[in-house]
């Protein structure tokens, strides 16, 4: 198994792709730590890798709150005794043109997907230090790298975080951290579901793959980039995207 007795901390791992990677994760062997603000969603995932025999627990955090990602990070080394892998994967869209962009939907989206994504990093990096070891996983989005209509705060936030990756790739490569990003293109979610049907009509036209991805497209890239089989890619971005963003 590529994750056996590794402990495994997944941030919105209670829907969508998060969920597909806590389940493909805990099939490899890992310890994971489902976190999710969906705390029942959370909750129903590791009954889900309970009955497959696997070993996991579920943790209430708001990625966007300090103190909540303290108690997420010191309840997973609790419970586990290590942390080998953070996904960080929570994420949110508030789509409206430039125009119609509200300050308040600016900054909820920055707080989640960018602040959200820099304390769960800084909140591990002590014990992965420690350790000597440790694998870095950030999501990215074609949005961030390509641009997408009614994304203007999305689309920044998907930008930074591969910014930050790279460097932190460069800060902590040297204490056997590899931080790497994945940059989904558009993947079969309940944030999918949410883009008007004229739209995914457009959009399928311009992906080569001719369908949208599905959650474990996106989870066997995270499952890669979480085993040793990536021990030497560091500071990279794999895009899982059908060939949309050629
Ligand atoms: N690509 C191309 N054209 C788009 C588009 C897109 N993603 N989104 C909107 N448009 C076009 C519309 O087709 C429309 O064109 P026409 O005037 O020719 O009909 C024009 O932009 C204006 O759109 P609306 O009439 O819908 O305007 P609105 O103000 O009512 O809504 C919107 C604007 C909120 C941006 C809405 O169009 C929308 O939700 N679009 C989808 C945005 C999107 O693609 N979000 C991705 C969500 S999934 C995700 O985020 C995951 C990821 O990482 C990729
Ligand atoms: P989803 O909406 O299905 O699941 C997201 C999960 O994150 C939910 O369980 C939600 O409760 C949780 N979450 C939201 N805010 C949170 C917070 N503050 N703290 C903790 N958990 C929180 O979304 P999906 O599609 O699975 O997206 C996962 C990641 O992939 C996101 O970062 C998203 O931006 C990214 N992505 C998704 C794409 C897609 O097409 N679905 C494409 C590119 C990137």
């Amino acid at each position: 198994m590529r994750l056996q007795d590794k402990t495994a901390i997944i941030t919105g791992a209670g829907n969508g792709i998060g969920k597909e990677a806590a389940l493909t994760f805990s099939r490899e062997g890992a310890n994971v730590v489902v976190a999710d603000f969906d705390e029942a969603a959370a909750e129903a995932v590791v009954a889900e890798i309970k009955e497959k025999g696997g070993n996991g627990i579920a943790i209430k955090v708001n990625v966007a709150d300090q103190e909540s990602v303290t108690q997420m990070v010191q309840e997973a080394v609790n419970s586990f005794g290590s942390v080998d892998i953070l996904v960080n994967n929570a994420g949110i869209t508030a789509d409206a043109m430039l125009h119609k962009l509200t300050p308040e939907n600016w900054q909820k989206v920055i707080d989640v997907n960018l602040t959200g994504v820099f304390y769960c990093t800084q909140a591990v990096i002590p014990k992965m230090v420690e350790q000597g070891k440790g694998k870095i996983i950030t999501t990215s989005s074609v949005s961030g790298v390509y641009g997408n209509v009614g994304q203007t705060n999305y689309a920044a936030t998907k930008a930074g975080v591969v910014g930050m990756t790279k460097s932190w790739a460069k800060e902590f490569g040297g204490k056997g951290i590899n931080v790497n990003a994945v940059a989904p293109g558009f993947v079969e979610t309940s944030m999918v579901a949410k883009v008007p049907d004229k739209v995914i009509e457009k959009l399928k036209m311009t992906i080569p793959l001719n369908r949208l991805g599905k959650p474990a497209d996106i989870a066997n890239a995270y499952l890669f980039l979480a085993s040793d089989e990536s021990d030497y890619v560091n500071g990279t971005v794999i895009h899982v995207d059908g060939g949309i963003m050629m």
